[in-house]
């Protein structure tokens, strides 16, 4: 019989791993168990905090259900779900940034021509979003399919309210990789916060704010898929997002005009904000690249 004690114990769930026929899942549950105990020897936990860890961690999965992702959202405040995009999304130079997908995204959004208005009866500001699609080499990237969502002028995605699909959509870019649509100025609003992760925060002394932004996801078969969003200048929020996602190359300001024309050339009727951005795309470089 082998007996573990405090010195001994690591090794011990280290060489029980030995046969472990899958070289990957070895290597994670090593690395898992490595750093799971050294977490456990820096923290030293009473057995108290060790239990109200383990019921944390409960409460977060029965709060889980098809419609909220309590794990996902744990991952989002840790900044994990951040380091992970970026491990994953190493492209160089010149393509735009990353940023987190949240849990707003509902698949295969209603199609819809550029020009239209996707703000239903959403409360705020008309704004213009005018965006280009671009490969590195500045190529107009046409027919690639151009996914937003995005919050209202009070903070809530449609998902949230309940409402018709609202704020969200999907576009085709046209020869030139444009895409352009009304909608309104999002503000900043709260992560979900009434389950374990809101309690958390509380406890961290953080706020559970994001600041203002707008989602996309652009994809195109011979380019990788972006998730990004485009933040918007002088939110208060950008500098304490409590999921990390700002990147400085994502914040744009937001233009107020009074008067104008639109993409297409007709005259806009009174006062209005105009967002823009280019997004650069990565060619494929996985297995899928041709
Ligand atoms: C979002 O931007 O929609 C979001 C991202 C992470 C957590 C919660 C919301
Ligand atoms: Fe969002």
């Amino acid at each position: 019989m082998s007996e573990v004690d405090e010195g001994s114990i690591t090794r011990a769930v280290l060489d029980s791993l030995r046969d472990c026929p899958h070289p990957r899942l070895r290597q994670v549950s090593e690395a898992l168990v490595r750093h799971l105990h050294a977490f456990v020897r820096e923290v030293e936990p009473t057995m108290e905090e060790w239990r109200a860890g383990i019921d944390f961690l409960t409460r977060t999965g029965q709060i889980c259900s098809p419609s909220r992702q309590e794990f996902i959202l744990l991952s989002d405040v840790l900044g994990v779900s951040m380091l992970v995009d970026a491990i994953n999304h190493r492209f160089g130079e010149g393509a735009t940034e990353s940023t987190v997908l949240g849990p707003f995204y509902v698949e295969n959004p209603p199609e819809q021509p550029s020009g239209a208005d996707i703000s239903g009866d959403a409360p705020g500001e008309r704004l213009l979003v005018e965006c280009t699609v671009r490969s590195r080499r500045g190529e107009p990237v046409a027919d690639a399919l151009v996914d937003t969502w995005q919050s209202d002028a009070e903070g809530f995605y449609d998902v949230q309210r309940g409402d018709a699909t609202q704020l969200r959509a999907r576009f085709r870019t046209d020869r030139e990789g444009r895409v352009w649509f009304w909608s309104v100025v999002p503000s900043s609003y709260p992560v979900p916060n009434d389950g374990p992760v809101g309690e958390l925060l509380r406890a961290q002394g953080r706020h559970p704010y994001r600041p203002a932004h707008v989602h996309f996801m652009i994809g195109h078969p011979a380019y990788e898929t972006l998730v990004t969003h485009v933040f918007i200048a002088g939110d208060r929020y950008l500098d304490s997002d409590a999921v990390f996602g700002v990147k400085r190359s994502l914040i744009k300001d937001v233009e107020r005009r009074s008067a104008g024309l639109d993409p297409a050339g007709r005259p806009i009727e009174g006062p209005h904000a105009r967002l823009t951005y280019d997004f650069v795309l990565a060619e494929m470089t996985g297995p899928e690249a041709r």
